[in-house]
């Protein structure tokens, strides 16, 4: 007769599988290179800005105090704290937070790096005026048990900020296609890209906010100069294309297909102009609680 598996240890078992996928590669550089915009672009949206400081914490950034959920290596953390805020920095692999720690010195900022499960934040019920998360939050699995815990930390009448990439738009096709070369997720996993629609966002926080604000927007990949020189960047420092590409690795025409597919999404979405140049679609989400 096979033992019933044990949840608590399964569950711990797959976040420390996917603190590894993210430790490895170079994430940072692919924040720091392909999407630096968007960690202000969240940050604006929340209302956080610099400068001023009459405002009453939340308004603008002064005096604020901001939790960035899987934030990585700060590209949200940061701007917020440049824009005055006091923040807390989140996320499932502290082998990230050395690269924050640099980024925020380099700025001028100081950041509090905690390692944190968005599933089972470590911090009390409405200790933040604002929680936001870049292209964060919609990698933990369960999207339920982390959307109770962004409510829960946010005080009442304070800014949930939600930054995704889109089912349809270009990262959500990449995930789409990795995965079927990857072993399949366990029971109950969600697929990351349903954070980028907004149906699926207003049932998890439910009747928990108010005012939301919800639209698509594309931030504009051009730095690859052909779809090869993008998809060998992402299988060199990406650690989800990592683990595709690792998956595969014993078979020769499994991991040919990989390296085709993958250029040949790049080449779908390109709008020729001599080089690669790619829109990326997010929705970008914002709510007060209620
Ligand atoms: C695409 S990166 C985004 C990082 C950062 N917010 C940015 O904009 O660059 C996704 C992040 O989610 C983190 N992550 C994945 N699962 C998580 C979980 N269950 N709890 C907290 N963070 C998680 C990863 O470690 C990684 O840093």
């Amino acid at each position: 007769m096979s033992e019933v598996p044990d949840p608590v240890e399964a569950d711990r078992a797959l976040k420390a599988k996917h603190r590894a996928m993210w430790a490895q590669g170079d994430y940072p550089a692919v924040a720091a290179e392909i999407i630096p915009d968007l960690g202000p672009i969240l940050v604006e949206a929340c209302g956080l800005r610099g400068g001023g400081g009459t405002g009453a914490p939340g308004a603008e950034g002064r005096g604020a105090r901001v939790l960035d959920v899987a934030a990585g290596s700060g590209n949200a953390a940061i701007p917020a704290a440049l824009a005055g805020a006091s923040v807390v920095a989140s996320d499932l692999t502290p082998e990230l937070f050395e690269a924050g720690r640099r980024l925020a010195a380099e700025r001028g900022v100081e950041v509090e790096w905690r390692q944190a499960d968005a599933e089972a934040l470590p911090f009390e019920d409405d200790e933040f005026d604002t929680v936001l998360s870049c292209v964060g939050v919609m990698f933990a699995p369960h999207h339920q048990a982390a959307a109770d815990e962004l409510v829960r930390v946010c005080r009442p009448g304070g800014t949930i900020g939600l930054l995704s990439w889109t089912p349809e738009g270009f990262l959500g096709q990449m995930l789409a296609t990795m995965k079927p070369y990857m072993p399949p997720p366990p029971p109950g996993a969600q697929p990351p890209p349903l954070w980028g629609d907004e149906a699926h966002v207003r049932t998890l926080l439910g009747d928990r906010v108010t005012d939301v604000e919800a639209r698509k927007q594309t931030v504009l990949v051009d730095r690859f100069k052909s779809p090869e020189e993008f998809r060998d960047y992402f299988k060199a420092r990406y650690g989800p294309t990592i683990a595709a590409y690792r998956a595969v690795a014993d078979d020769p025409d499994r991991t040919a297909a990989l390296d085709r597919d993958l250029a040949e999404l790049a080449r779908r979405h390109d709008k020729g102009s001599g080089s690669t140049a790619m829109e990326w679609e997010y929705l970008l989400f914002t709510a007060r609680t209620a």
